[in-house]
């Protein structure tokens, strides 16, 4: 399997280039990602290319046996560009242009950014493609993030205004599906469609949500351009990838991902001021998410954490152990290769801060160390480990579009859709039971229980597949706020929740967002929650039973007895409603009873203990990582003798896990 390093050889001396190679080696590094900032030393001005730099290092890391992954630089267009062309700079959502002088200072709907991409992709793919070293390429840098995800300029209006007309073919159609009689919007030219920004209230919820469409198919669109313009020049086996952000941005990954080889990510359990690291649930959604982008394909981790980072803040040291935990956790849900972010500390420029496998000094210490561990475990039996498959029972519904409608409308100040759809993902996290992120299109008969949560915005068709799907004897699971929109970001006319209402067998007539400082209690009556009691934040809805059965009610003032929970039988299969933001307590008591219920097998382990199960044609696999600082995790293991391939020391029944400890361990399979 591949492991490696970021590199930025435009950082350092000539001098200093062979001495980084010759200690990558001995880490057992084989592979380096770079030139993905280095325009302004390819093309020192229009139109005069030098790719001298990387090729001197490129023949180096051949030379030491070393693979590279280059990046085309588009995410930095330098300063004589910007000078000569101003119209590629994006305009911020307050209207300001976002100057140069830090990175992603484009938009992609600037034509003659898209021209300036497309030369010098061009430009790379002609000039490196039969580099010895070279196995593929990242496209751009983190498409969308730092806010670079919409752009709300002329070029962008102009882009913006033509989606539309292509999207509706009439204003007629415009008018009616946004609803633009409501305050006088009724739109007579495609000119006067704005692109949304600042008013003195609230843009139309409709036009949000399609500019949010548009700015995620204009990404698609310059991504597609890269690639095409990279494969014009460069030979199938060199792949072509993308390193993601998952964090609400106008960006349909999975969509992007059809034009890409396989899809990567940058990993960072802490960044920046963070005091300590995210939930390692939160980390392990955003992993699970990857992996369901391109579910055919493993995923490379393109940087992975390796030492403290931040610009003008730095938070939280990475503690002995968490650089082996973070690695082994994202291969556990789907990483086929590790690249470390970065080899070393830089000294200038913004990120100096952003801390290395080596810092400022360049001296090997314990983050060193740690690496070396980590590649030595991994030598025999990496390559078998990502290979082998990892078998979700339940479907886990993530649906981007929903989440802008979330973003548009958050509708209570305690929403956030990450940390809700965390809410409903944790407990199975939890449970050490693996999920796939699916969308509407996903085959789901093969899933014993599909989680819905949040489901805001419907999808047309989604909810027939589910009719049929439980009938036919499986489980789903709704949580607060089904069915309250159609895809046009409309509110249904329906009893809520909607059209959902049968398969949930109870009504809404009424909810409500709760704020800040205030909770609701809720009691379980039914089943393995029956005497549990717990609070619910951020919002309530107040459910009336009609087929569905009660098992949670809220135990508050006006509302006392009204229904918090229920369960419907419909056909075969069952229907949970989980009307409140309930708290995590309670919901691992009810997520375990329905697994039960519904055949899905659990891993009971310690808290802050994370199992994964994967599964090889002839061996099984089980990484455990503890996540706890201070505890150690006693650990019940499956039945039968495994081994840690690392040390050959053989496991049966019982184990203890030192805090921040993991461990790889494989069974032979008798077949
Ligand atoms: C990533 C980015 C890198 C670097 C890193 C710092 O988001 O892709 O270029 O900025 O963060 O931690």
């Amino acid at each position: 399997m591949y492991i490696g390093v970021d590199y930025y050889p435009e950082q350092w001396p000539r001098t200093q280039w062979d001495k980084d190679i010759q200690l990558m080696k001995t880490l057992g590094i084989n592979v380096v990602r770079m030139a993905e900032f280095g325009w302004s030393l390819m093309e020192t001005e229009e139109g005069c290319y030098d790719f001298s730099l990387f090729d001197d290092v490129m023949d180096r890391f051949d030379r030491a046996g070393m693979a590279v992954v280059l990046g085309t630089p588009t995410a930095t267009p330098p300063p004589w560009m910007v000078e000569a062309y101003p119209e590629i700079q994006p305009v911020d959502k307050n209207g300001r242009t976002v100057s140069i002088g830090a990175r992603r200072h484009y938009t992609v709907n600037s034509r003659t950014y898209q021209g300036k991409t497309r030369q010098i992709v061009e430009a790379m793919g002609r000039h490196f493609r039969h580099h010895p070293a070279l196995i593929g390429w990242q496209v751009d840098n983190e498409y969308g993030h730092e806010a670079s995800d919409r752009s709300y300029g002329e070029e962008d209006a102009r882009a913006f205004r033509q989606w539309l007309e292509r999207k509706y073919g009439t204003l007629e159609n415009v008018n009616k599906r946004w609803g633009t009689v409501f305050w006088s919007q009724v739109y007579t030219s495609w000119e006067q469609i704005p692109v949304p920004l600042p008013v003195y209230q609230e843009h139309n919820p409709s036009l949000l949500l399609d500019f949010d469409r548009f700015c995620a198919d204009a990404y698609d669109i310059y991504n597609q351009l890269q690639v095409d313009a990279l494969r014009t020049w460069i030979p199938d086996s060199q792949f072509i990838t993308h390193n993601f952000v998952y964090s609400g941005l106008a960006l349909d990954q999975k969509k992007m991902a059809e034009n890409l080889d396989f899809i990567s990510f940058d990993n960072y359990p802490v960044w920046g001021g963070l005091a300590e690291p995210i939930p390692p649930a939160a980390t392990a959604r955003q992993l699970d998410l990857c992996r369901g982008t391109k579910q055919e394909t493993g995923y490379w981790v393109m940087e992975e954490l390796s030492g403290a980072q931040g610009w003008s803040q730095i938070g939280y040291l990475p503690r002995p152990g968490h650089l082996k935990l973070w690695t082994y956790q994202a291969i556990s849900r789907g990483a086929e290769a590790i690249v470390y972010f970065r080899w070393r500390a830089a000294r200038f420029g913004t990120e100096q801060f952003c801390h290395g496998i080596l810092d400022h000094d360049g001296v090997p210490r314990r983050k060193f160390d740690e690496t070396k561990e980590v590649i030595q475990s991994l030598e025999t039996v990496g390559d078998r480990w990502i290979t082998a498959e990892v078998t979700a029972d339940i479907g886990f519904y993530h649906d981007p579009e929903n989440e802008w409608a979330w973003k548009i409308q958050p509708q209570s100040d305690q929403f956030d859709y990450a940390q809700e759809a965390l809410r409903f993902y944790e407990p199975a996290f939890a449970w050490n039971v693996p999920v796939d992120m699916i969308r509407e299109d996903a085959d789901i008969s093969r899933y014993r229980l599909i989680i819905v949560p949040l489901y805001f915005l419907t999808k047309p068709g989604f909810q027939e597949k589910l009719e049929y799907y439980v009938r036919s004897g499986g489980t789903v699971v709704f949580t607060y706020r089904t069915g309250v929109k159609d895809a046009d970001n409309i509110v249904t006319e329906k009893t809520l929740p909607g059209s959902l209402a049968a398969l949930v067998g109870a009504e809404i007539h009424e909810y409500e967002s709760i704020r800040e400082n205030n909770y609701a209690v809720i009691e379980g009556v039914k089943g393995a929650v029956a005497g549990e009691k717990a609070e619910a934040h951020v919002w309530c809805d107040y459910l009336v039973p009609d087929t569905a059965e009660t098992l949670a009610v809220y135990r508050d003032g006006w509302v006392d007895e009204r229904a918090a929970i229920t369960k419907n039988s419909v056909g075969e299969g069952k229907v949970y409603y989980i009307g409140c933001g309930v708290n995590t307590d309670f919901l691992y008591t009810l997520y375990r009873d329905m697994f039960e219920d519904a055949g899905v097998s659990i891993m009971e382990t310690p808290k802050n203990v994370e199992m994964v199960r994967r599964e090889g044609k002839s061996e099984n696999f089980i990484s455990i990582m503890n996540h706890d600082t201070e505890k150690a995790g006693e650990i019940t293991l499956p039945p039968g003798t495994w081994t840690e391939p690392a040390t050959g020391e053989y496991f049966q029944e019982r184990m203890v896990l030192p805090a921040l400890g993991s461990m790889l361990l494989v069974q032979h399979c008798e077949n």
